[in-house]
């Protein structure tokens, strides 16, 4: 068994940070998001990973993933030059794969309890290919499977009349078969070879095609608002160096924090939180579910529920808190001591600022 990380795509929904950065290392608690997909291969033992990479930040995730040496296993890299979709990026790693079974993790993709259970399912089935789904209450906004008994019998993408609710997630196990099926592929409307229609040819040719419910939470991290739900639940299970009750009055609650962090003693900080490590909070509020990274600068600052990455300086004088924000890498956020209601601001494209 193989394993396959995508970390291609165009990103469009979390713009302005995806024009610099790769959406699946975007970070969660001090882990890029795709780190948590590496890991769940790790735990069923896969040995060798290959990572598609796009044409953009591909040097990003090398340095950061490198060979694997750290993981203690083997991974090389394939880069598709254009997002011309999921079974497209598939259809790149088919020498990578040879003629093993292979799982392909969406590396925005968050699966809370591991995919074990679908591991042991796929090989005790002898599937051809399966597919990891998850119950949804919106049917009509998803990828649906219609199933029987132990088979997948049709996939729509959004029916106007679900005919159930097991939405399509983004974890699919395959043998080398598919690969006749992505050949055979046209682009959809929306100008993608689409891994639903090649799964879709395996079951209408007669292939042993199943599927494997996700127990637990499930989440896709494509856009803002789930990407730090997702940090919400990485955070509520957080452990590891772990202030687990009051320690020196001022941090309260599950705290991570990280090596060479500094905290005030003004400061107050209600997990659970992240703190990254070469970070300094003096006279703040930290609030829970809150995730910061390496080497920020935070003063006269309340942040709850948010994400904020490595580098970024926040100093807020006024009586303002920043909540459920999403805010990039060296980033500088300050307001004047004075009382004026004119605002400074420097924003890139696509910036979304609400106060
Ligand atoms: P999506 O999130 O569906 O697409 P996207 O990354 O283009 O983002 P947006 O819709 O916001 O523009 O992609 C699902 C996953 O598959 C994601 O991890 C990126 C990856 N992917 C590729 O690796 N190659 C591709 O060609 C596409 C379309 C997606």
């Amino acid at each position: 068994m193989k394993g396959i990380i995508l970390h291609g795509g165009n990103g469009t929904r979390l713009r302005p940070l995806t024009y610099t950065d790769v959406k699946q290392l975007l970070p969660i608690a001090g882990k890029p998001i795709s780190e948590y997909a590496l890991e769940n291969l790790i735990e069923i033992g896969i040995k060798e990973v290959n990572i598609v990479i796009g044409s953009t930040g591909g040097e990003e995730v090398k340095k950061y993933y490198g060979n694997g040496e750290k993981w203690g296993i083997n991974i090389t890299y394939t880069c598709q030059e254009k997002p011309l979709g999921i079974a497209h990026a598939i259809g790149l790693i088919r020498n990578f794969a040879g003629n093993d079974n292979f799982v392909v993790f969406l590396g925005d993709n968050f699966v809370q309890n591991g995919i074990s259970n679908l591991y042991s399912n796929f090989k005790s089935h002898n599937y051809e290919g399966m597919i990891a789904l998850v119950k949804v209450k919106n049917p009509v906004q998803f990828g649906i499977a219609e199933v029987e008994g132990d088979r997948i019998v049709r996939l729509v993408e959004k029916p106007k009349e679900p005919k159930s609710n097991l939405a399509i997630a983004g974890v699919y196990f395959l043998t080398p078969k598919i690969f006749e099926s992505i050949d055979k592929l046209k682009p959809s409307a929306r100008d993608e070879y689409e891994i639903t229609e090649a799964y879709q040819d395996m079951v209408d040719k007669g292939l042993k095609v199943g599927y494997s419910i996700i127990s637990g939470w499930f989440k896709d991290t494509g856009t803002v608002d789930d990407f730090l739900d997702c940090n919400r639940l990485v955070l509520d299970r957080i452990a590891g160096n772990i202030h687990e009750t009051e320690i020196s009055g001022n941090i309260t609650g599950r705290v991570f924090m990280s090596k060479d962090s500094y905290i005030s003693d003004d400061s107050k900080i209600l997990g659970p939180c992240f703190i990254g490590s070469g970070t300094t909070i003096e006279n703040s509020y930290i609030g829970p579910f809150t995730s910061i990274g390496p080497n920020c600068k935070i003063k006269n600052a309340e942040i709850e529920d948010s994400i904020i990455m490595d580098g970024t300086e926040i100093s807020l004088s006024r009586n303002l808190i920043l909540r459920q924000s999403l805010i990039g890498s060296n980033v500088k956020i300050k307001t004047s001591e004075s009382t004026s209601r004119a605002m400074k601001l420097v924003l890139g494209r696509d910036s979304r600022i609400e106060l």
